[in-house]
């Protein structure tokens, strides 16, 4: 079988759908090289001394791991120099990240969660990197944290790796989702696939079931249903999974169907769910409706939300068409 590379495939979707230009392409070929070095020191673990605390906090409070630390450096250095952006704002960031004047600037903005599913990094399990790209203002080459503040309606291409037994880069430019899985010997990103779809219909959830006791009331009445199983108003079993890494979920879900649920809950009505709108909702978000999916924060579609912050957090439920619908239903 022919092979075709994320080079080709990035050139040959340019050529027929006239969606990518060389600037994205650029942008989105870093990003996957970037991603690239963050997997091998993944891969090396304890023998890369990449284990551990980095012994700092980031500014949602949250202790960092020496790879959050890396990986986010590692996207930084990789994306400064190409001319392609104007500026990064990262999860492990308080404020965005200018490109440097020595530098030519682009008509770009990169976002991402550089490690997802940090407290997975020791056990080795799955975790993964999560991007979006959004347009800066036309003409704007140092834009502030309000340019960076654009519904994910807007955002021009999203995408995760994740780092599980394969490494894999899941990618979408608005032209549906396509998956590439790292060659490790020839270091190259190969298309393996194709316009991926999340079926409508699904049997699986996934929730962080030790937080049941705080949930708002439609959430809890939901996953009573599905816990009730064939006997229950759904007339189904449904089997229940939670990697605690987002990417290994929503990859699970990309694959064989499914919903992924982060509620907002009744601890702390300061902060709606754990899981943050720019890095992680808005890109999981495009990529699950590209595959004919549905995300929502319970009251209406994710990608129309206007950001108010840059570490904004939502609750979120995505995944499989019906099952999002329903959970949504019961918020109105
Ligand atoms: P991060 O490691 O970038 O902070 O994100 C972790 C997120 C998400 O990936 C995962 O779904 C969720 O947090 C896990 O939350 P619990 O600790 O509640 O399981
Ligand atoms: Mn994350
Ligand atoms: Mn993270």
């Amino acid at each position: 079988m022919k092979r075709i590379s994320l080079t080709q495939y990035l050139v040959e979707e340019q050529r027929l759908h006239n969606s990518i230009p060389a600037e994205l392409r650029l942008l989105i070929e870093v990003v996957a090289r970037a991603c690239k070095t963050i997997s091998h020191a993944v891969g090396k673990g304890a023998l890369g001394d990449v284990l551990g605390t980095a012994g700092t906090e980031n500014i949602q409070g949250e202790v960092q791991k020496k790879l959050d630390v890396l990986s986010n450096e590692i996207l930084l250095e990789a994306n400064e120099w190409g001319g392609h952006l104007a500026a990064m704002a990262s999860e492990e960031m308080e404020h965005i990240h200018l490109i440097p004047n020595r530098y030519p600037k682009g008509e770009y903005m990169l976002v991402f969660d550089p490690l997802d599913g940090s407290s997975n990094i020791d056990v080795n399990v799955s975790i993964g990197t999560i991007f979006s790209v959004l347009k800066a203002p036309e003409g704007m080459h140092n834009p502030t944290e309000q340019d960076f503040l654009q519904p994910g309606a807007q955002q021009v291409a999203a995408g995760y790796a994740v780092y599980g037994p394969q490494t894999m880069l899941v990618l979408t430019t608005g032209n549906g989702v396509n998956a590439f899985t790292l060659d490790r010997e020839m270091g190259s990103w190969v298309l393996t696939q194709r316009n991926m779809m999340i079926p409508a219909e699904t049997k699986e959830f996934a929730i962080n079931m030790s937080n049941m006791r705080h949930w708002h009331p439609p959430v809890k009445r939901y996953v009573d249903e599905l816990l009730a199983g064939k006997t229950g108003p759904r007339g189904k079993d449904f089997n229940m999974r939670w990697i605690a890494s987002m990417v290994a979920d929503v990859h699970r879900i990309l694959n064989r169907g499914g919903i992924f649920m982060y509620p907002a809950d009744l601890r702390d009505p300061g902060q709606p769910g754990k899981l943050r709108l720019m890095y992680e909702a808005n890109p999981m978000a495009f990529i699950v409706e590209q595959a004919g999916g549905a995300a929502t924060d319970g009251k209406g579609r994710i990608l129309d939300i206007q950001p108010t912050k840059l570490h904004q957090r939502v609750p979120v439920f995505l995944g499989s068409r019906q099952e999002v619908e329903v959970v949504t239903g019961y918020h109105q």
